[in-house]
């Protein structure tokens, strides 16, 4: 069987236990425990001298490759360029956005670097797959290291309309380092659809008939290809913790109030702030709710040392604390806000006690949050899921109930409905998101990107799991 080779920056935690926060790790590790293969990436650790060969581990049938990064590298690639320019610019965030040479030369430096670490591992039937936006230009250093085999990316993150795109200074340099891949991957139709109005510019730009496109003097597929879950093992983790010590304190703490439940890292593209203004317009506009609804906000702190992230961080105690000085009694706080992680087993508890998980992104690739929450409810009795329609995920989930973050009159309206929704109408939305999540998990995202980058898919469909 045709080896898979993984690079990304981030790889999940190598040694067992450790807690994945973050959408890509969680997806790619459930994908490769299935098929193995080798994954390739960031330790998470900071070195003082620069490595010649990754750090090998051996863990079933996969093998994670890793390598630490330098004070520079962290600098200049991750927290400068990937995080502090382009993150920001896929999520529509131009207000955020620094762009700055120094750190674009350190993120070419460092993807050619991983691109030439990972080359001296490759086999000549490998299937190479690129995840995310901070390794936009490994591609064509390995074409340059005269590396043949097919070479797939898929972006975990939204891709902007052209007009944002092009603020970038070097966004034609991507755009042609991008087209060194043989398939390109998107999450949404619609991200596709913006990637493909970028590469019009280019004067060689051409669709083909067979549905890949010719830019930069080379022939590329992209499709849109919407990750999923392992819906069966979150279902799973969610039962198996249902009579758990954890989930028995949580209900004790509640006291027979309905909860809301919110999880995202701390980072300004989930829409937290707006989120709990929506919450206290809910409190303060519906009286009767004084005293009988808790929401509980898991917020890990994320990309501490880039622009934005530390303002967000103030910003959200202050709206914490004014919402629970104002609406608080001396027995209850409308609002946990809760800054750490949680491992998945305890976030499937979380779930399937919350009566609403309010998943609100201002923009989002797909948030794997809104799938889990539906994935761990009882089907008896389960919740109701309010997403943004910024996220990828609602391009699927359309029985959610779908609101505009932005609004906060409609997302509390929306809140209230949702705390009152029939228990008939809960299941059907429920058993209509939940087929989805089962006929689009991430096995079969995994299956069809891979299919097609080998050539045995159908390349003609061009879109999958819709
Ligand atoms: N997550 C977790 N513990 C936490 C917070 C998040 O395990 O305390 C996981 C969560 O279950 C989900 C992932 O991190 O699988 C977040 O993915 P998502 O696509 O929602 O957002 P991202 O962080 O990738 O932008
Ligand atoms: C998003 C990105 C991933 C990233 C994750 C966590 O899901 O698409 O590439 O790994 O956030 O962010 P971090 O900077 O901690 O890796």
């Amino acid at each position: 069987m045709t080896r898979l080779v993984v690079i990304s920056n981030r790889v999940a935690p190598v040694d067992e236990g450790q807690t994945n926060v973050g959408g890509l790790a969680v997806a790619v590790q459930a994908a490769l425990e299935k098929t193995g293969g080798i994954w390739f990436g960031w330790s998470g650790e900071k070195t003082r001298r620069r490595q010649h060969s990754p750090n090998l581990t051996e863990r079933d049938r996969l093998t994670f490759a890793t390598v630490d990064f330098t004070e520079r590298d962290l600098r200049e690639y991750y927290e400068g360029f990937s995080n502090g320019a382009l993150w920001p610019l896929l999520h529509y965030r131009l207000d955020l956005a620094q762009f700055n040479r120094r750190d674009y030369l350190g993120y070419m430096r460092v993807n050619d670097w991983l691109a030439r670490t990972v080359a001296r591992l490759l086999e000549p039937d490998d299937l190479i797959w690129i995840h995310d936006y901070h390794l936009f230009t490994a591609a064509r250093t390995l074409r340059r290291l005269g590396v043949r085999n097919r070479i797939g990316f898929f972006l975990h993150t939204p891709f902007p309309p052209r007009e944002l795109f092009v603020a970038l200074p070097w966004h034609a340099e991507l755009l042609e380092a991008l087209s060194a891949c043989d398939l390109i991957g998107f999450q949404t139709e619609a991200d596709l659809a913006a990637f493909h109005d970028c590469l019009q510019a280019d004067d060689d730009f051409e669709m083909l008939e067979d549905g890949t496109v010719r830019a930069f003097g080379r022939t590329v597929r992209a499709a849109a290809f919407p990750i999923g879950l392992d819906a069966g093992n979150v279902r799973k983790l969610a039962v198996r913790h249902n009579r758990s010590r954890t989930l028995r304190r949580l209900k004790n703490t509640l006291g027979g109030r309905r909860m809301i439940i919110s999880v995202d890292r701390l980072d300004y593209s989930k829409g937290l702030a707006d989120r709990f203004r929506s919450y206290a317009m809910l409190l303060d506009v519906y009286k009767e709710l004084d005293g009988k609804v808790t929401l509980m906000q898991v917020a890990p702190p994320s990309r501490t040392n880039v622009h934005g992230y530390s303002e967000i961080r103030t910003e959200l105690e202050n709206l914490a604390g004014s919402i629970n000085g104002r609406f608080a009694d001396f027995d209850w706080a409308p609002l946990r806000y809760l800054n750490r992680s949680f491992s998945r087993d305890i976030l499937s508890c979380f779930y399937r006690a919350a009566d609403v998980g309010l998943v609100t992104p201002l923009r989002d690739g797909m948030n794997l949050v809104a799938k889990e929450y539906v994935a761990a409810q009882d089907p008896e009795n389960p919740g109701v899921l309010v997403l943004s329609k910024f996220a990828g995920a609602a391009a699927q989930m359309t029985d959610a109930l779908l609101v505009n973050p932005y609004d906060h009159d409609e997302v509390a309206n929306t809140l209230y409905r949702a705390l009152r929704l029939p228990l008939s109408e809960r299941r059907r939305r429920w058993q209509k998101l939940m087929d989805g999540l089962i006929a689009n998990d991430v096995h079969r995202w995994q299956q069809d990107f891979v299919d097609v980058l080998a050539g045995s898919g159908d390349p003609k469909s061009g879109s999958f799991g819709s």
